[in-house]
């Protein structure tokens, strides 16, 4: 097992081996996660600050709990309640807090190559919690640790990834980590939202539901992203969903054991019926508790973790 990285700045830096480390010591972390003492010493004394200047549940949640059960002292700043809305840059907010002995930035920022940006700025590890439309490194671990629970080795595997694929930073992840990892992957959905360019990253665009569907193991659904969408890429919600939501008739042209994905926030009846989110083969609430172990994995390496101590103890 190798890791050498300071940095969590995208999936598309890391090689298949660094991946293998990060679920081998996930999967560890998992472990301690079940027991009566959940928590280990591993960065005790040291400082996490989440810096999250976009809206979040699940990942500032994740961080915040995953810093803590790695024993370390966690401070939690939003948009809203700090000096950037006085007009502070992201590079002096980002060195005050190295200058108050901060060990380690998790950020997540409306702006693609934030964490970019402040990791050559920093003598701290930067770890990206999704920088605009460009990157969730962390989502993608939980999601194919996630898969790899479910699926076992991710080579030839069919993964459709369905939804707003344009404007996601959990597509890009995913189709680095995916493809490194050896799953065949699907991107499904509009024209406007899939557009043919995806082609570049080795993956199939599809337009065509039925057959993106067919032989998937995995469908991963995606909310659309108003947020990022300057202008209109569907006529109405409603025409979205009729034409692209997974619903009861187009789950059935699954196989039978395939799982359903989403990253969170869904949007109950637009891309996914609540039936189908809440049903046996939906996996989502997983993901979510997948996304504490993985982030501890990545709070950990960052910060100068062996991954061998662990591997040596634990069933990875
Ligand atoms: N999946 C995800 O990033 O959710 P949050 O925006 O709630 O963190």
């Amino acid at each position: 097992m190798t890791w050498t990285k300071t940095h969590l700045v995208g999936i598309e830096d890391l090689t298949k081996e660094e991946l293998e480390t990060i679920f081998r010591v996930t999967a560890a972390f998992k472990g301690i996660l079940g027991r009566s003492v959940k928590k280990v010493p591993a960065l005790r004394g040291k400082t996490v600050v989440n810096l999250f200047l976009e809206p979040s549940t699940r990942t500032r949640v994740a961080f915040e709990v995953a810093a803590k059960r790695l024993s370390a002292d966690v401070v939690t700043i939003t948009g809203s309640a700090s000096s950037v809305i006085k007009g502070e840059t992201l590079r002096d907010t980002a060195l005050n807090i190295q200058a108050l002995n901060a060990d380690i930035l998790v950020i997540r920022h409306t702006a693609a190559g934030s964490p970019a940006y402040l990791s050559r700025l920093t003598r701290i590890p930067v770890i990206n919690a999704g920088d605009g439309a460009h990157e969730h490194p962390t989502q993608a671990l939980l999601d194919c640790f996630t898969m790899r629970e479910h699926l076992g080795d991710l080579k030839g595997k069919k993964v459709t990834i369905l939804g707003d694929i344009l404007f996601s930073r959990v597509a890009r992840s995913n189709i680095w980590a995916l493809t490194k990892m050896g799953a065949d992957v699907t991107v499904a959905g509009p024209s406007t939202l899939v557009p043919e360019t995806f082609a570049r990253f080795g993956v199939t665009v599809s337009h065509d539901l039925r057959s993106a569907l067919a032989d998937a193991d995995v469908v991963m659904l995606l909310r659309i992203q108003h947020e990022r969408q300057s202008s209109t890429h569907f006529p109405s919600l409603g025409e979205y969903t009729s034409m692209f939501g997974l619903n009861k008739t187009r789950a059935s042209w699954l196989k039978p054991e395939a799982i359903i994905m989403h990253p969170g926030p869904i949007n109950r009846g637009v891309e996914i019926d609540s039936e189908l989110a809440d049903s046996g083969r939906s996996v989502i609430l997983q993901q979510v508790t997948n996304g504490i172990a993985a982030r501890m994995a990545v709070l950990y390496l960052c910060s100068g973790g062996s991954p061998e101590v662990l591997g040596e103890n634990e069933d990875g």
